[in-house]
């Protein structure tokens, strides 16, 4: 069964997001980001949510990270939501666009001090010899800010997961669990059920 309907997925996740904010306070926004390389392998880490808009789903990370890497190469990704309290999942599907410098700088700056210098000094998923080596470059750049405003490391930025498959998952008695699968077709968001 397809039908179109009015509630977009958006409406149905903020619904959802709202529960797991009040059911798992701090833990509600983690998601599983899967990004693929060149030869199709994929991978798979949290990061956190940062905002969700009628555009998509943003997220902030280093840019020379394996999946900064990766996303240049390829923008399809899948995300995944578990809010184990709720026994919800939601999953997603979509393209990512960079988030202009402009919101980029906006988030950076709501940023603490200490995860602003840490994003300056963390070369992100690259090897180093020891701690050692990360201490030495916060207290490097720590100096190098002295008291003035950190700005935003030019390796360091957000994507907006632009949606075109969701699908709302909920737990249900004896193995019978809810579906609800919305796609983008032409423009328009589509709804069905599937079998759980
Ligand atoms: C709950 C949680 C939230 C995280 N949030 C982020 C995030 O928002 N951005 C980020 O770059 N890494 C985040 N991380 C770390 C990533 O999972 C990952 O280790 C790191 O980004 C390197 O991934 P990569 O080597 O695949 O690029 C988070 C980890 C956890 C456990």
């Amino acid at each position: 069964m397809v039908n179109k309907i009015e509630k977009k997925p958006l409406e149905f996740f903020r619904e959802w997001f709202a529960d797991a904010e009040n059911s798992e306070p701090g833990l509600a926004e983690a998601m599983t980001l899967a990004t693929s390389d060149q030869t199709g392998m994929p991978s798979a880490r949290m990061v956190l949510l940062k905002e969700a808009t009628e555009k998509g789903f943003v997220f902030y990370t280093n840019l020379e990270s394996q999946k900064g890497l990766e996303l240049a190469e390829n923008p399809k990704v899948a995300l995944v939501f578990h809010w184990k309290s709720l026994k919800r999942q939601v999953r997603i599907s979509g393209v990512v666009e960079p988030v202009s410098e402009l919101e980029a700088d906006a988030y950076f700056a709501s940023r603490a001090r200490g995860a602003q210098i840490g994003a300056w000094a963390s070369h992100q998923s690259r090897p180093m010899k020891s701690q050692f080596d990360l201490e030495k470059n916060v207290a490097k750049f720590t100096a190098k800010f002295g008291v003035s405003k950190v700005s935003r490391p030019p390796n360091w930025s957000g994507f907006c997961v632009i949606p075109t498959v969701v699908e709302f998952w909920e737990e249900r008695p004896f193995r019978l669990h809810r579906r609800t699968l919305y796609r983008m077709e032409n423009g328009n968001w589509s709804v069905s059920h599937l079998f759980p």
